[in-house]
């Protein structure tokens, strides 16, 4: 890869600050491995920011994050400044970093792994090879249209919402969604509801004249409302699932739970599509909140976050390609892909043009040992987790990343007896497996863990 890149990194409130600082260390060690110079701008927006300067998103902090290659950003929100009728309030840093940024893509993917399939209300059966990434357009549609307000008619008081979309907001994001399935399963499920809104129906007459361009990608159409039952009767038949933004922030809360938990979930919200070779502009951050209840108390699960720094790599540094393998289930050495046995590998890519180039590395075995026993993930508690994360992040470097992935856990201590061991992994895919494998351990003994 080579090369130096910024990456403007806001914290924000509550756990936010915990989660990215794990982030930030992994992506300091991985990135000095691939030639690649990182500055960590850090900026501060959401609450924090309100108390600083009164404003969620100061126009600097915008700047700071235009200037950056990437963005990665924590959580904001809090109960301190949770009064509706607030004039201004944290969440206006989102929707103004993702209008300023032009990032109309919103990236969720979601994947089940065996070991946490208990943690789902869903059946083991209907869970099993679950891989699937939700499209949702960001910065259209019912969230932005206007007028949006109330107002007092004779009859009493009325409040209205605008749901807009013109055919250029419609006709990228649905690019961006069919991009994404050629490096995938090649399939693409189209969510609306064009037999009650006119909205949908030009969605999907748009759709129906992008797919010409797209004929090795199989399509479908489905209503909104039976997506959402289909979603937890076979989720297992979607591969991408393009949406607007409403449906898309509904649907892809309802699929997070199929994961079994909000708290290992990443996002990426880009500003073009996930082409190959090509770099794109994105905000990356986990989907869960800042978690006010935990917040300070060394508990927080900082993997969802870790994972949103994969996709940082995988779509702004490296130059997009591979689909979304920011993700676990299969750690990149064997012969299963989406979960399922003998499948085609999906092309990973770290280095841009590299075709899914592997990183090699002998593992550090002393630091790993070290970084294993002292964080005693047998001990089954989020602190641990935040502790091992750190401390193989730091002294283990990727290599024993690499090797974790590959531990077997007996009597739920982590350790490797072999004294060295060659991988072969897509770095992406090795940051994600270590850090599912991880997860899985400490869900094991501490199912309270979110
Ligand atoms: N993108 C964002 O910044 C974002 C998204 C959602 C909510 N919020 C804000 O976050 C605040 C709290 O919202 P909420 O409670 O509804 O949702 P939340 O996701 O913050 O928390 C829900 C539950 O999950 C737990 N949890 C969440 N992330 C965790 C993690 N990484 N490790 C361990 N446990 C974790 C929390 O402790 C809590 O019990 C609100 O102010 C809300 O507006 C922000």
């Amino acid at each position: 890869m080579g090369g130096r890149a910024t990456i403007a990194v806001f914290p924000g409130d509550g756990i936010g600050p915990e989660v990215t600082a794990e982030a930030v260390a992994v992506l300091e060690t991985v990135a000095p491995r691939h030639g690649l110079a990182l500055d960590f701008s850090v900026g501060t927006i959401g609450g924090a920011a309100i108390d600083a300067a009164g404003d969620p998103l100061p126009a600097a902090e915008l700047e700071r994050a235009r200037r950056a290659d990437a963005v990665l950003l924590g959580a904001v929100g809090g109960p301190k400044w949770d009064d509706p009728g607030a004039r201004v309030r944290p969440e206006q840093a989102l929707l103004g970093l993702r209008q300023g940024l032009g990032l109309y893509a919103n990236l969720r993917p979601v994947w089940t792994v065996p070991e946490l399939m208990a943690a789902s209300p869903l059946r083991r059966e209907v869970l099993d090879g679950v891989d699937l990434v939700v499209v949702r357009e960001l910065t259209g549609g019912i969230y932005f249209g206007r007028p949006s307000e109330r107002r007092t008619t004779p009859a009493g008081r009325e409040a209205v919402d605008t749901l807009a979309y013109t055919e250029a907001e419609i006709a990228r994001l649905l690019h961006a969604a069919f991009t994404l399935a050629r490096q995938r399963r090649r399939k693409l499920t189209s969510v609306d509801k064009a037999n009650i809104l006119s909205s949908s129906r030009l969605w999907r007459e748009i759709a129906h004249e992008i797919r010409r361009d797209y004929p090795d990608v199989a399509y479908e159409d489905v209503l909104v409302d039976a997506m959402a039952m289909h979603l937890i009767r076979r989720p297992r038949d979607f591969d991408v699932i393009a949406t607007e933004n409403l449906f898309g922030d509904i649907l892809t809360d309802e699929a997070s739970m199929l994961a079994g938990s909000m708290g290992m979930l990443p996002s990426a919200s880009l500003a073009g599509a996930p082409a190959p070779g090509e770099r794109c502009r994105g905000l990356y951050e986990p989907i869960h909140g800042s978690a006010p209840d935990i917040a300070g108390q060394d508990r927080a699960n900082p993997l969802a976050t870790i994972l949103s720094a994969a996709m940082l790599c995988r779509y702004s540094l490296a130059g997009g390609g591979g689909g979304d393998r920011a993700r676990g289930g299969d750690g990149g050495g064997g012969g299963r892909a989406n979960g399922r046995p003998g499948g085609a590998r999906r092309a990973g890519g770290w280095v841009p043009g590299d075709g899914g180039a592997r990183a090699r590395a002998a593992v550090d075995v002393p630091n790993l040992r070290k970084g294993c026993q002292s964080s005693r993930l047998n001990r089954g508690t989020s602190t641990s987790l935040r502790r091992s994360s750190t401390i193989l992040s730091r002294s283990g470097s990727v290599c024993a990343l690499g090797a974790v992935a590959g531990v077997k856990k007996p009597r739920g201590v982590l350790t490797r007896r072999t004294k060295s061991l060659s991988l072969s992994f897509p770095i992406v895919d090795l940051l994600a497996s270590w850090s599912m494998r991880i997860r899985a351990e400490l869900h094991k003994t501490s199912p309270d863990l979110q």
